[in-house]
């Protein structure tokens, strides 16, 4: 309890994350720490590109608390970026500017895959992320939890084939298929790095964990069973120290599998109804999300309309969010209002 502050109070979002009774929901955003902020293009000017920045630590920490500071948001996410991971097992990337990553080589063979670099020898090639946390949970001084976060190892997987993302992935969707053992291979080494990178953040500072599984929806039920989730598991089960938040862009129908998960978050997209996705995973976990990004594009009496239509749905057990990264053109105005709408609500109200 921060008795000067009880509306940041750090407990709020973790009492909530552990499915404890709050009395109101705790609301943070995906992509809050990027350009929907002023004060972030201004820090970001001052690097040559995106992953110059990334690997300042003194300004990663800038960039995470900034949204803490401008918006009063219930948690912070430590700025960096999933393809870092990647990056240390020795796949190179580029970050091209209003386009997104590419890699310039990426993975074609069983050769390829034994050349990289797994577990604690590939974490510990990623200090500057370590050093952000550290950094940012000091300046911090426990205003808000401070969240830590990788990719998943299906979605890393995709970009290390693909290279870039892509309208139909199906180079790595192919590989499922055509390659299941190499597919195996490749997911465990990713899987064993993100366990050594998730247990340095957290013994960096990091109170809670959330696996982005950006590119979720994809993947055929039966390959998100196979290729996913036993990856996921192991990943959970390795963290034992924090609660875990697991967001699955797309996979509605693997709800029941991710409630499955020894996790006690699960991240809903847009395309979910919150009674579904409650009814989905049985009431087990609390779940996080899901306005549609775009709903902050309307103006203020809106905003809070579906804001607390989205709250009074899920009625509990919940952390709002969106459900995506909120959308870098997005008016601040209209995350100002989101971020209100909840912070003025109450249970029982
Ligand atoms: O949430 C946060 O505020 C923390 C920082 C964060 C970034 N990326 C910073 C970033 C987080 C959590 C991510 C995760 C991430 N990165 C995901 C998973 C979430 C999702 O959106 O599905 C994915 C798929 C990526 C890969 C990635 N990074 C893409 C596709 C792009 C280009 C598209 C875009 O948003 O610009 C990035 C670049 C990136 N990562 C930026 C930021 C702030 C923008 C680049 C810049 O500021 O120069």
């Amino acid at each position: 309890m921060n008795p000067s502050n009880p509306e940041s109070d750090q407990s709020l979002f973790i009492r909530a994350a552990l499915g404890q009774a709050t009395e109101r929901p705790p609301v943070w955003l995906m992509r809050q720490a990027g350009r929907i902020l002023p004060q972030y293009r201004a820090l970001r000017a001052g690097f040559p590109d995106f992953k110059a920045f990334v690997k300042t630590p003194e300004a990663a920490a800038e960039a995470t608390i900034q949204p803490v500071d401008e918006l009063g948001v219930d948690a912070a996410i430590i700025f960096s970026d999933i393809l870092v991971v990647p990056e240390a097992m020795g796949l190179d990337y580029e970050m091209i500017e209003a386009n997104g990553p590419r890699f310039p080589k990426v993975l074609e063979s069983r050769k390829d895959v034994e050349a990289l670099i797994a577990g604690t020898a590939a974490a510990q090639r990623l200090e500057y992320v370590y050093e952000a946390l550290r950094i940012t949970k000091t300046a911090l001084a426990g205003r808000v939890p401070l969240l830590g976060f990788a990719g998943a190892p299906w979605t890393l997987l995709a970009y290390m084939v693909e290279g870039s993302g892509s309208k139909t992935f199906s180079k790595a969707r192919r590989l499922l298929y055509a390659e299941p053992v190499l597919a195996h291979a490749l997911l465990q080494k990713i899987t064993d790095t993100t366990i050594a990178y998730l247990k340095n953040q957290v013994q960096a500072g990091a109170d809670l964990v959330q696996i982005f599984d950006s590119w979720a929806g994809e993947l055929p039920p039966e390959h998100y069973k196979t290729f996913a989730v036993p990856y996921l598991r192991q990943i959970c089960e390795a963290l034992p120290e924090v609660p875990k938040t697991v967001f699955a862009k797309g996979a509605w129908f693997a709800l029941e599998d991710l409630a499955a998960l020894p996790c006690q978050v699960i991240g809903l997209d847009w395309n979910i109804a919150p009674e579904f996705g409650k009814k989905a995973t049985g009431g087990s976990k609390v779940l996080q999300g899901n306005l549609d990004p775009c709903a902050l594009y309307a103006d203020a009496t809106s905003i809070e309309k579906e804001t607390l239509a989205m709250i009074r749905a899920f009625g509990g057990r919940h952390i709002v969010n969106l459900g995506h990264g909120v959308y870098p053109d997005t008016p601040l105005d209209g995350v100002r209002a989101f971020v209100d709408t909840v912070k003025g609500f109450r249970y029982g109200q």
